[in-house]
């Protein structure tokens, strides 16, 4: 009997131990994903990756040996998937199957296909996952992240900073339960890729190039990471263009992308008519106007560049384009009235919306944006957004909603759609660049309100308490000049 009480607790004990380690999944397409997952923790060597939650025999699951690397976290790739299909993976651990989520893989690619995905950036509480919640309620079929994922602004080119950051990220609970049955497509920004408006110059580059490509779950690059981290992906019928602002950033306000990105980028926008629509994620704000002699991170830091862009997107004629980005901390929307920055006669305004901050204080950067924008400069927000895409054979339609978490009415909704039957149809117009600011506020109304009433209760105190030190004083001066009267 206590032998087995002993054994029962043991085997107990040992359950507890081996907890589910830390993950995340990415680079999802219509026949691979990639896990990316801790073994340093646990005996680790194979997973398996099952269509069926309840069979994991040789003829129903997939088994995917594990090579254990020095970082003591691997990114594996899992090939030969079914398209739009729910795929569970599970480590084998003496022999004991422990499952630790699942994803469903994308649509065939062409596939006119309507579907829901989340975007936002810059997470500095993590311990408040808020908006992981609300991702999980909205059923999002992704996440893309757009930089920010942690404010550790290593400045050491030390890839193991960036793995205890990652950790720490990982572990939370929120998060956890998001990723879990969920891929994220994440980009870095600067505080994840170094510090405070970092770019390819700093000291950091090469921990953090090789921390983004073997501890993050990103789709496979073309080019040599040297060259930029940027990717291109297919959802269904639209083509996301994920492109890398940091690592081959200068600090003369000459490229934000490098050359040889920027020729990758324009092949990847020439074929926009292969595609329902182009997503541009940008991790830097588009619009605005550089100030005199300071050169930032921003995109009107590079206003060459950006012009050449926006000539190019006028002289292809593109008609589907829109951006999402992220760093400066508000929601913000504009349809294209101040997002064109061309020169040559044509029209380069697409709509783009600013998703952020996720876990931060606001901040705004450049402006305007035709539909406003919010956030609380010295208040914690957290915000996101979500896209909604509808693609069918005579049109393909967007909606964008900006929440704030907590509250289900989203703050910001703007929508349009292409007919697809009508060549001159097209979301992008001819419009001007901006170069002005969007004006955030500093504290929320009800915060205000409270102050105001804290600070008049203060004065009526202060106010009470001196008039009656003053009463009391009057008091005991009478008293005693009475006495003095009297003694005399
Ligand atoms: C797998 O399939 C083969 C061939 O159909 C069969 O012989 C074998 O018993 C199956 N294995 C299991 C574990 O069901
Ligand atoms: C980062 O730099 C910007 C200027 O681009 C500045 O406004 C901001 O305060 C800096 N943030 C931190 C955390 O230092
Ligand atoms: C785009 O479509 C054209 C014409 O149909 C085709 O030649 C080209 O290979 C396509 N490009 C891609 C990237 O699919
Ligand atoms: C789409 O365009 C075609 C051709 O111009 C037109 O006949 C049709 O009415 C349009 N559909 C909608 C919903 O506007
Ligand atoms: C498209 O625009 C061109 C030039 O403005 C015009 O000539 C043509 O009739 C338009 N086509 C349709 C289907 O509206």
């Amino acid at each position: 009997m206590l032998c087995f009480i002993l054994l029962l607790i043991t085997t107990l004990c040992h359950s507890f131990v081996h907890s589910i380690p830390l993950f995340w999944v990415g680079g999802v397409t219509s026949n691979n994903a990639k896990i990316c997952l801790q073994t340093s923790e646990s005996n680790i060597n194979t997973i398996l990756v099952s269509s069926k939650k309840d069979l994991w025999d040789e003829n129903n699951s997939q088994e995917i040996l594990i090579e254990h690397n020095q970082y003591g976290f691997e990114c594996t790739t899992i090939s030969n998937l079914q398209p739009k299909t729910t795929y569970y993976y599970a480590y084998k651990d003496n022999n004991i199957i422990n499952i630790i989520g699942n994803f469903e893989t994308f649509p065939e690619e062409k596939q006119l296909t309507s579907f829901k995905f989340g975007f936002g950036s810059c997470e500095k509480f993590h311990e408040k996952g808020y908006v992981w919640n609300e991702l999980s309620n909205k059923k999002a079929d992704f996440y893309v992240h757009m930089g920010d994922l942690f404010y550790s602004d290593i400045e050491e080119n030390d890839i193991n900073l960036y793995k205890d950051s990652l950790y720490k990220f990982l572990q939370g609970k929120s998060q956890r339960n998001y990723l879990k049955e969920h891929p994220v497509v994440y980009m870095f920004d600067d505080h994840d890729f170094s510090n405070n408006n970092s770019g390819g110059w700093v000291r950091a580059r090469p921990a953090a190039l090789e921390f983004y490509d073997k501890l993050t779950p990103h789709y496979d690059f073309k080019q040599d990471r040297e060259d930029g981290v940027y990717q291109a992906f297919t959802y269904g019928n639209v083509r996301f263009i994920l492109t890398d602002l940091r690592s081959k950033s200068d600090n003369q306000g000459i490229s934000t992308l490098g050359n040889i990105q920027k020729e990758w980028l324009k092949k990847e926008l020439a074929d926009f008519k292969n595609y329902s629509m182009v997503i541009w994620v940008s991790t830097k704000p588009w619009i605005g106007k550089k100030k005199d002699g300071i050169i930032d991170d921003k995109w009107y830091s590079f206003p060459e560049e950006r012009q050449e862009i926006s000539n190019y997107i006028a002289e292809l004629g593109i008609n589907n384009i829109v951006m999402i980005a992220g760093d400066a901390h508000l929601l913000a929307i504009d349809d294209g009235s101040h997002t064109d920055y061309s020169n040559n006669g044509g029209k380069a305004g697409f709509p783009i919306m600013q998703s952020s901050p996720m876990a931060q204080y606001g901040s705004s950067k450049g402006g305007p944006f035709s539909e406003g924008c919010y956030s609380f400069r010295y208040y914690k927000n957290y915000q996101y957004a979500m896209m909604y895409i509808e693609d069918t054979e005579t049109k393909v339609c967007f909606t964008w909603n900006g929440y704030i978490a907590k509250k289900s009415d989203p703050k910001f909704k703007f929508n349009r759609c292409i007919n697809k039957t009508d060549p001159n149809s097209s979301w992008v117009i001819k419009g001007t660049g901006g170069e002005g600011t969007c004006e955030i506020k500093y504290i929320p109304n009800w915060l205000s309100i409270i102050i105001g009433i804290v600070a008049f209760l203060s004065l009526v105190i202060i106010c009470g308490g001196l008039a009656y030190l003053y009463l009391r004083i009057k008091n005991k001066n009478g008293s005693r000049a009475f006495s003095i009267e009297k003694l005399a």
